[in-house]
């Protein structure tokens, strides 16, 4: 199978596998435990949290673990304390729903036809009761980056917290909080090469979030639960990786993207690819195809080997037209004619090829 679908889930790297199945075997006391025996295991804490930090160019005291993107979106929407939030109509379900649960009200500023969120359009929706701004730093369903730096900057002058989703960017682009200015920022193990059900909330020092699960004292009161240390070893291991060969990687990405991006337009006249304008991730297309709906494109490229989506995996369940496409200006039948194709580490230029061949013969 030619797996185009890395937006939903990237394969572990070996070094992570190994990281995990070998802190399972040696560093498997509690890291809590006072006992000179648990040395290893609150090393390895403390290195994963290093390494997390280093990605992000946080210290690691403002690294909090979590059980993943959605834990660390939700436990984000606490920082608000209830207040009035805005956040972007594009954000992933983890912060729409956790928004519109854990918040008094929520105000959603639409992106433009590029699938760009425009500050100018954030600083209107901001109100004197205004407790936090949320908007991703790239769009899992585009690829699109915000203007995440220029909304921080509006939120300081305002007062206002700033809180940014970058599990579909860490790992892939530099994330730099202090250069973004953000206050919180979540990213998500499984989107790096890393392991699921771990993740990672960056919490500004100074900045006060009240926890989303409460019990005993790990994560400085922040989170508690005994700490997954293989996952958190392994999320440790996929953050040193990233940070090794991040730039190339995602040259390469990027290069081989646009080549298919062209393969696929010049066998299928009409097709579109959305956030074309925009700043984008290297791995990510959106493509909107005439004709043909989605599901049935996406099932006859599976019977020839290729795996890609139409939109977010955990939405396409749903069968409801994306709420990112239609925020967009697509109507609902054109929404339902994208097909999102996300390339990762493992994809070579031959996959690519045979891939646009998939879609020409699925087009004819
Ligand atoms: C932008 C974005 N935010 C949050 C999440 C949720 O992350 P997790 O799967 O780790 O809960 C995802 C995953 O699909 C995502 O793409």
């Amino acid at each position: 199978m030619i797996y185009l679908d890395h937006a939903a889930t990237t394969p572990a790297n070996p070094q992570v596998i190994d990281a995990m199945a070998a802190c399972m075997r040696a560093q498997w006391k509690n890291p809590s435990a006072a006992y000179a025996g648990a040395g290893d295991a609150r090393a390895a804490l403390r290195r994963a949290r290093t390494a997390v930090a280093a990605l992000l160019n946080a210290t690691p005291q403002e690294i909090v673990f979590t059980s993943g993107g959605t834990e660390g979106n939700n436990q984000a929407m606490l920082a608000a304390r209830g207040g009035h939030v805005v956040v972007s109509a594009i954000e992933h379900a983890s912060v729409l729903n956790a928004a519109r649960a854990l918040c008094r009200e929520v105000t959603l500023v639409p992106p433009d036809g590029d699938g760009c969120v425009p500050a100018e359009a954030v600083a209107r929706a901001l109100r004197p009761d205004t407790a936090l701004i949320s908007v991703q730093l790239a769009n899992n369903e585009t690829g699109a980056l915000q203007p995440v730096a220029g909304i921080a900057a509006l939120a300081r002058e305002r007062r206002v917290l700033m809180h940014c989703d970058a599990v579909q960017a860490a790992g892939h682009i530099p994330v730099d909080v202090k250069a973004l200015g953000v206050d919180l920022l979540t990213l998500s193990g499984h989107k790096l090469y890393g392991p699921r059900g771990v993740g990672a909330l960056y919490i500004r020092q100074g900045v006060a979030v009240p926890p989303l699960l409460r019990g005993g004292g790990q994560e400085l009161g922040l989170r508690a639960g005994t700490e997954d240390l293989p996952a958190i070893a392994g999320l440790g291991v996929a953050a040193e990786l990233a940070r090794a060969d991040m730039g190339a990687e995602a040259e390469r990405e990027r290069a081989l993207l646009a080549g298919f991006v062209a393969d696929v337009r010049s066998r299928i006249p009409g097709c579109r690819l959305l956030a074309e304008n925009a700043p984008r991730l290297p791995g990510i297309a959106a493509l909107l195809m005439p004709r043909l709906d989605a599901e049935r494109a996406i099932a006859a490229l599976d019977v020839r080997g290729v795996e890609v989506s139409g939109g977010a995996a955990c939405a396409s369940r749903e069968r409801a037209p994306s709420h990112v496409y239609t925020a967009m200006g697509l109507s609902p039948q054109d929404a339902a004619r994208v097909i999102r194709v996300s390339i990762g580490r493992g994809t070579t230029e031959n996959d690519l090829r045979t891939a646009a061949e998939a879609f020409g013969e699925v087009y004819l």
